[in-house]
């Protein structure tokens, strides 16, 4: 790769940055570690708006991460309605209570100390390290992945990668991260990936980055057609009211219902007509298999007594 190219890629995004940024709450000036690992984890699986409006209220009820380890169980996955994937409250929870314990609630800006702790991979610990220290530490998610693809191999690359490409990728994104600009380089990649570099239709003719991308050149050819082959991944799950609906759905509803009717007692079978539109005897067992998945990750409890169900709160 040429030096050149890494250094007009990452000037040109950082002046588009400064134009195009979006004002997003964990990106306030001087924000605290730990108020950008909340956003962080929100944002792994959850789209900004409905981050953003749950953001402030969840820090509201835990504003600092003391707070967040001493909490219940209970208290935590209430602040978490509405983002899904309950999972990631207890990690959360899990990674503030291993922060106090083990680093005096001081979070670390090493990343391969920030993986040892809970819910952290390798995406999250850069992001850390990068979004809340200002580390030239990659953080490479969908995003930044098809942009670098897109600019510097001309090509959308399908998930997985191969191991060696995602080492090149890596020593790629690092080498363009400009000293002390590694939050604003990777703010201006998450806003030029959901802004500009967009997964299906691009705004390649509005691109600032056209003149040396890749990608470019395809694009002009097939002009609003941008053909790629993609592998979608199905994710588990049955079927309802004959369309796919995964179990992940499902496990939400459990949990928003054991919320809301904690000690109430009821029959499996009415108990599946209330999380499955049209259940029937024969998904019993599939229900109380995701009941089982969640009280083992400790979400919620149960006891089951002649047929009738109750739940608890952990
Ligand atoms: N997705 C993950 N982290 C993000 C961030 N800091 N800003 C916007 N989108 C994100």
């Amino acid at each position: 790769m040429m030096r050149s190219d890494i250094l007009y890629f990452s000037e040109n995004i950082l002046n588009w940055y400064a134009v195009h940024k979006r004002d997003l709450p964990w990106r306030a000036e001087g924000c605290d570690p730990y108020r950008v690992v909340v956003s962080e984890i929100m944002l792994q699986q959850t789209q900004v708006p409905r981050v953003i409006e749950k953001y402030t209220e969840f820090l509201g009820k835990f504003p600092t991460i003391e707070g967040l380890a001493r909490a219940s169980r209970e208290d935590v996955i209430r602040a978490w309605c509405g983002l899904g994937y309950n999972r990631r409250a207890l990690m959360l929870q899990n990674f503030a209570q291993e922060v106090v314990q083990l680093y005096e609630g001081k979070i670390p800006d090493n990343p391969k100390v920030l993986m040892i702790l809970s819910g952290v991979g390798t995406y999250t610990a850069g992001s850390i390290a990068s979004f809340a220290f200002n580390k030239p530490e990659p953080a490479i998610d969908v995003n930044l992945r098809r942009i670098y693809m897109r600019f510097f191999y001309g090509r959308d690359q399908g998930l997985p990668m191969a191991k060696e490409e995602e080492k090149k990728l890596y020593v790629l994104v690092k080498s363009s991260i400009p000293v002390d600009k590694s939050r604003d380089l990777h703010n201006a990649l998450m806003d030029f990936g959901s802004l500009i570099c967009l997964r299906e239709k691009p705004l390649c003719r509005e691109c600032v980055l056209q003149k040396q991308c890749g990608f470019f050149p395809l694009y002009a050819v097939k002009k609003e057609k941008v053909l790629f082959v993609r592998e979608k991944r199905v994710e588990k799950g049955v079927r309802e009211k004959g369309k796919h609906v995964p179990n992940r759905i499902f496990r939400g509803r459990i949990v928003e219902f054991v919320r809301k009717n904690a000690s109430r007692s009821l029959s499996i079978d009415d108990f599946g007509m209330i999380i499955k539109k049209d259940f029937k005897g024969e998904e019993r067992e599939w229900l109380l298999g995701l009941c089982e998945k969640l009280r083992k990750e400790g979400l919620i409890d149960f006891v089951l007594v002649r047929g009738l169900i109750t739940f608890t709160f952990r």
